[in-house]
């Protein structure tokens, strides 16, 4: 008996402990995406030099409260606008303000929504008129880690599989893969389990998705070193090294033949065609 088979008989088995959508349920997730998807395509149209974070973050509430729906990001755990703007060496979580875009920036805009109760959460990384080629390179593998994580994720695969997918993606082209920040379980709830750790964690091995299960995959890349750090905000995540991080972000449904991808947009970038 070798090491792996002695853990293997050790360990408990694979668990699941999130919750299961089908039906009616499954039609609401599909509703609330929708609408999500719609309203970033809406404020696609509005990434551009001049704008400020505080407009699209304007604009994304009342499109959203104009159909019925609530910003989900308003309010959660005391966070202050609707939306999360993060720019550049921002690795998620900005706080729109009264920054103005300028040509050459990267920015990743967050958008949540809840529709009737049910959550729909993606965020896509723009390029602000002619950016750098690193900018433009960066930003591309992060799409492509994405999909390299989404075409990973299969009925009975686990979290490990996904991860390891997203990373291999990520360093084979001298990129990072950020660690303090992870894809969620998503439902009737903001973030439920399982956590979706994009890296790849011995925790994670035994954690499996299976048909039914609801969740995000949002990997955030760095040109540089992986570390961040919060800004006396509370909010603000930037790289240690202020170096560029993009991400993109994907809520899913794990259907019996394999993933749904909930939140795809009718003019956002499309697998294999980010630009
Ligand atoms: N939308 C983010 C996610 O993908 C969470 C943002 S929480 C906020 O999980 F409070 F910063 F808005
Ligand atoms: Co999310
Ligand atoms: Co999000």
């Amino acid at each position: 008996m070798n090491l792996s088979r002695i853990r293997d008989a050790l360990l408990p088995r694979p668990r699941r402990d999130y919750p299961l959508y089908e039906n009616e349920e499954l039609q609401m997730l599909r509703q609330a995406t929708a609408f999500n998807a719609q309203l970033m395509d809406m404020l696609r149209e509005h990434v551009r030099p001049g704008v400020t974070t505080n407009e699209l973050d304007e604009l994304a509430a009342t499109y959203t409260r104009d159909h019925g729906h609530i910003p989900a990001c308003l309010g959660y755990k005391g966070f202050p606008k609707s939306i999360c703007t993060s720019i550049n060496d921002v690795v998620c979580h900005g706080i729109p303000d009264d920054t103005v875009l300028r040509e050459g920036d990267i920015i990743n805009v967050d958008i949540t929504s809840i529709v009737e109760g049910w959550y729909g959460d993606q965020s896509e990384t723009f390029l602000v008129g002619e950016v750098s080629d690193e900018a433009k390179a960066l930003t591309q593998v992060t799409f492509d880690a994405l999909y390299a994580g989404i075409r990973a994720a299969r009925p009975y695969c686990t979290i490990y599989d996904i991860a390891k997918a997203i990373t291999r993606h990520a360093e084979a082209r001298g990129y990072s893969v950020v660690r303090n920040y992870q894809g969620h379980g998503i439902g009737r709830a903001f973030h439920q389990k399982p956590g979706v750790l994009h890296y790849p964690h011995e925790s994670t091995r035994r954690s499996v998705i299976v048909p039914g299960c609801c969740f995000t995959i949002e990997p955030m890349i760095n040109i540089g070193r992986p570390d961040t750090y919060t800004e006396p905000d509370g909010w603000t995540v930037r790289t240690k090294d202020h170096t560029l991080s993009a991400q993109f972000e994907h809520q899913i449904f794990m259907t019996s033949d394999g993933p749904e991808i909930l939140t795809l947009t009718q003019n956002g970038p499309q697998e294999g065609h980010c630009f």
